[in-house]
């Protein structure tokens, strides 16, 4: 085994070659298909962004139009998935809820896994886009001992799946266009980050050949921890908890320094990025505006704000390049549009779908070989077998 470089947690490892998302971490720098986030996150839908990501280019109005109305075909979701949806407990948390009903697309549509049918990929892929918001709405409606609102392919992607989440059957809901523009800039905003432990392994699954439905379930699973996409949930919680225990932001920060605590300052740190997150920029700047246009004021901006400050100031996060990342200011937003805090990486799942889907598929068309990192081994040599009556 002399031949094994060991490379915990793939520091330094590249595992694949990527046209999709370029990453400088050290000048916070980040490309989709060569055009900055900035730019993105400022012009473009959602949709043309998924497009771009998963199909290499901006669409022209053509493509477009084509694309959006491939999805609104698909967002309707088959009954019997309700039926399964049904069966979990209302508390349940919907990221293990949306984890599992994209599992269960795989048995809907058997053409995903089965290799005598013709490739039905791009429809599976649409279906995926189509369908994601509107599962992902089920667990809110069900939390409030609502019905489920089907969805109105007459809105666009962001508006159809605020309207899932908020419209009720007695009363008359407009989207209101400020939180529209807010969610769409998100969801653009985590679309895809190159190879993060959850695009990873929707790479990982896929290159087995498994199913893309599969594929994107585990990914979701990845999402889930509190190191990654669960992250969003986390920081309003901790904002919460510092609210609660009278502001001090202090107290959390040497928490977070003390080793032995167990508490890390979520929504701070991350693997790529020494300088800053250039989400994080943004996000934190479309924080103030919405909360501005929505009138909302909501004391946890300030904590976060004052957390922000005292940890950019403190020689512990400045020795380790520990900047807030983009779930510190994300969860503020998404509180101000109205979305519960056990949503927050759902939210963020919806918005990485396009990412994995087009990692995936590249997987694929660059036939890359199976996923199968090596180990060092650290166990016993060898030993001899001892019957169950002479063990001690
Ligand atoms: N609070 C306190 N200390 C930290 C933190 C933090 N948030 N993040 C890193 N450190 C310390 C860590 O203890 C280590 O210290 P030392 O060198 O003394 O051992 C040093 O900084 C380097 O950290 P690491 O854990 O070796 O770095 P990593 O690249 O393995 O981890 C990270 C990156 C994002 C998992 C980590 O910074 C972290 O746990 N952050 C909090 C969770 C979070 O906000 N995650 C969201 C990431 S961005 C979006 C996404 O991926 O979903």
């Amino acid at each position: 085994t002399g031949y094994i470089t060991l490379d915990s947690g793939y520091k330094n490892t590249g595992a694949t070659q990527s046209s999709i998302t370029f990453l400088d971490g050290e000048k916070g720098v980040l490309r989709y298909r060569g055009y900055s986030i900035e730019d993105l996150a400022e012009k473009a839908t959602f949709l043309e962004v998924a497009y771009l990501l998963i199909y290499g280019e901006l669409p022209t109005t053509e493509q477009y139009a084509h694309f959006e109305n491939e999805i609104r075909t698909h967002t309707l979701v088959n009954e019997d998935m309700r039926k399964i949806f049904e069966g979990f407990p209302v508390n349940a948390h919907p990221m293990g809820v949306i984890s599992s009903l994209v599992s269960a697309m795989s048995a809907f549509y058997p053409d995903s896994y089965d290799s005598k049918q013709p490739d039905a990929t791009n429809l599976h892929i649409v279906r995926l886009l189509a369908k994601l918001p509107t599962i992902a709405t089920w667990s809110f409606k069900k939390s409030q001992g609502h019905p489920v609102n089907y969805p109105n392919n007459a809105l666009d992607y962001c508006s159809n799946f605020l309207h899932m989440m908020f419209a009720l059957p007695v009363d008359k809901y407009e989207v209101d266009p400020a939180v529209s523009k807010a969610l769409n800039k998100l969801l653009i905003l985590h679309a895809d980050h190159e190879q993060n432990c959850s695009t990873s392994t929707v790479r990982l699954v896929g290159s087995s050949q498994a199913n893309l439905y599969t594929s994107i379930s585990a990914g979701i699973g990845a999402l889930w921890g509190p190191l990654h996409g669960g992250a969003n949930q986390e920081v309003i919680e901790m904002l919460e908890d510092i609210k609660a225990d009278g502001g001090d932001t202090q107290k959390y920060i040497d928490m977070a320094k003390d080793k032995n605590s167990g508490f890390r300052l979520f929504g701070f740190g991350h693997r790529v990025y020494k300088n800053f997150d250039p989400r994080a920029k943004i996000i934190k700047k479309a924080a103030d505006d919405v909360l501005g246009k929505l009138g909302v004021n909501d004391p946890v901006l300030d904590i976060a704000k004052r957390l922000e400050k005292a940890a950019l100031e403190d020689e512990y996060f400045i020795k380790r390049k520990l900047y807030p990342n983009v779930d510190f200011y994300s969860g503020i937003i998404y509180r101000a549009l109205g979305i519960p805090t056990n949503m927050f990486t759902v939210m963020f799942a919806i918005g990485r779908l396009p990412g994995w889907i087009a990692q995936w598929q590249e997987m694929r068309e660059n036939k890359e070989p199976i996923g199968r990192p090596r180990q060092i081994y650290t166990g016993p040599v060898q030993r001899d077998f001892v019957a169950i009556n002479d063990r001690k």
